[in-house]
């Protein structure tokens, strides 16, 4: 009996889909039919919910991380309730966004990442008070619209992985309480608006793979809780604006794929909390400075394709620092012997180090049990 209770335990664990279904307080039928017309205009033709079991609705599979969720809260009468949470994730979906959301007067989140719908953000919704939306990984088109600025309550808007074209609004500058925004990888064009200024308790912004035009802007400086900034190909040129000295509590900063200037290595000083840093293809001159070797936070440092000199054969490399990539400078003399640590991923190709030493330290490291792709790589471009 023992056994076969634990088998069914056993079966039930295994089964990909967490599925709970609680039933609660009811949500008024008003609400019902609004989430059912909601998942019809999605695209899911087969779904529908009821009063008694649409609120804590919560499935999410392990293996494929398909999410269905949606939370309610509880009025005021204390016996319905109402939603405030609709989660729809990975489920293909190829209908539009539902203008009918204004219709439920407690939602405060909508996540419909991972899906196939297309159209805009409809600007019904620009009369709600949502705090969260996240639209990751659809074919959403077009301009962004103006309208989203008057949802000032929003703390986390992510638009990433779509297809929005034309310039990002201005009144976008109004969502003072934003603190993350992601935009990557879409077709945005134009500056960056100025009165992103305003947005001073952003920690997450990204703009990676856009076709911005102009410089990154100065305004960034007031962005003082920025624990991550992303500009990777974004079309924005440089030079690197040298406020960014002042974003003293950046833990991932990468910018790649800035010309048009001719720079030193931006002072980050004080960025004392980095674990992640890539500055690739930014046409940085001169040498890395000393502090960069005394980041104890450090993990990631990505300097590749620059014009980076100097010698580093005295840097002491900070013990978590694993991922090493200076690929393509003009750095020379001898390679540290700190840098060769074991389990760390490091390219040094293309440079302009001093062969010898480099053979001599690479072959001994070899026999110490260093991995020999790692090795292989100390002769890849000009060095062999
Ligand atoms: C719902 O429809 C989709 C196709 O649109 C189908 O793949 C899925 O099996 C259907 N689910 C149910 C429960 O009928
Ligand atoms: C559903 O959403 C609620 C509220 O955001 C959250 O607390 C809960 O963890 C989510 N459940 C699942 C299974 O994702
Ligand atoms: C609802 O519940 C709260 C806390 O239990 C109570 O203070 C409040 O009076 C209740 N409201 C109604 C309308 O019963
Ligand atoms: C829910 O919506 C009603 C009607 O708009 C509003 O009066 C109430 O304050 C809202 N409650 C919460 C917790 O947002
Ligand atoms: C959205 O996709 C449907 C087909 O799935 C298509 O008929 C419609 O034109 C598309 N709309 C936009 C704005 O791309
Ligand atoms: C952006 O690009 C367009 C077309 O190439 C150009 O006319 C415009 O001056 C650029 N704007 C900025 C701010 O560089
Ligand atoms: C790098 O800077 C130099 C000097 O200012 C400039 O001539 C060159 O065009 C820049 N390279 C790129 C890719 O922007
Ligand atoms: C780039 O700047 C560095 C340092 O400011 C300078 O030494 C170098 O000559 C410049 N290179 C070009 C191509 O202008
Ligand atoms: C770094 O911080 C110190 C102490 O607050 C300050 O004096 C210095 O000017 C800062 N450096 C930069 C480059 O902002
Ligand atoms: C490479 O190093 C050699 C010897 O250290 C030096 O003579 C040469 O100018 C360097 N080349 C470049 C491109 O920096």
């Amino acid at each position: 009996m023992m056994f076969f209770k634990n088998l069914l335990v056993l079966i039930l664990t295994l089964s990909c889909v967490v599925k709970q279904l609680f039933v609660a307080a009811k949500l008024p039928q008003a609400e019902v039919d609004v989430l059912n017309q909601i998942v019809k205009t999605m695209g899911a033709t087969n779904w529908t919910f009821d009063a008694d079991t649409a609120c804590e609705f919560h499935e999410k599979s392990a293996v494929t991380e398909l999410t269905r969720n949606i939370s309610c809260i509880l009025g005021p009468d204390n016996s319905t309730h109402h939603i405030s949470v609709i989660e729809f994730k990975r489920y293909s979906l190829s209908g539009v966004l539902p203008p009918e959301l204004n219709q439920l007067p407690n939602i405060s989140k909508v996540d419909f990442s991972y899906n196939y719908l297309n159209g805009s953000i409809p600007v019904e919704w620009a009369s709600m008070q949502l705090t969260f939306i996240s639209l990751f990984g659809n074919r959403l088109s077009g301009n962004i619209p103006s309208q989203l600025g008057n949802i000032i309550s929003l703390t986390y808007l992510d638009i990433e992985a779509n297809q929005f074209s034309g310039t990002v609004p201005t009144q976008l500058g109004k969502l003072v309480n934003l603190g993350t925004l992601r935009l990557s990888s879409n077709r945005l064009t134009g500056n960056l608006p100025t009165e992103f200024a305003e947005l001073k308790i952003l920690t997450d912004f990204r703009i990676n793979d856009n076709n911005f035009n102009g410089s990154i802007p100065e305004f960034i400086q007031n962005w003082k809780q920025l624990y991550r900034l992303e500009i990777q190909g974004s079309g924005l040129k440089g030079p690197i604006p040298s406020s960014i000295s002042l974003l003293e509590n950046l833990n991932q900063f990468k910018i790649s794929d800035i010309d048009g200037t001719n720079q030193t290595f931006p002072d980050l000083s004080n960025s004392t909390l980095l674990r992640r840093m890539t500055l690739r293809n930014c046409n940085i001159s001169g040498e890395i400075p000393g502090y960069v070797w005394e980041m104890n936070k450090l993990r990631v440092l990505d300097l590749s394709f620059n014009k980076i000199t100097g010698k580093l054969a005295n840097v002491a490399v900070p013990g978590d620092l694993k991922f090493i990539f200076l690929t393509g400078n003009l750095l020379s003399g001898n390679i540290p012997e700190s840098i060769l640590t074991r389990g760390s991923t490091v390219d040094l190709s293309y440079n302009n180090f001093t062969q010898p030493t480099l053979e001599h330290r690479a072959c001994r490291n070899a026999q110490s049990g260093i991995r020999s792709e790692l090795v292989s790589k100390f002769f890849g471009g000009q060095t062999t």
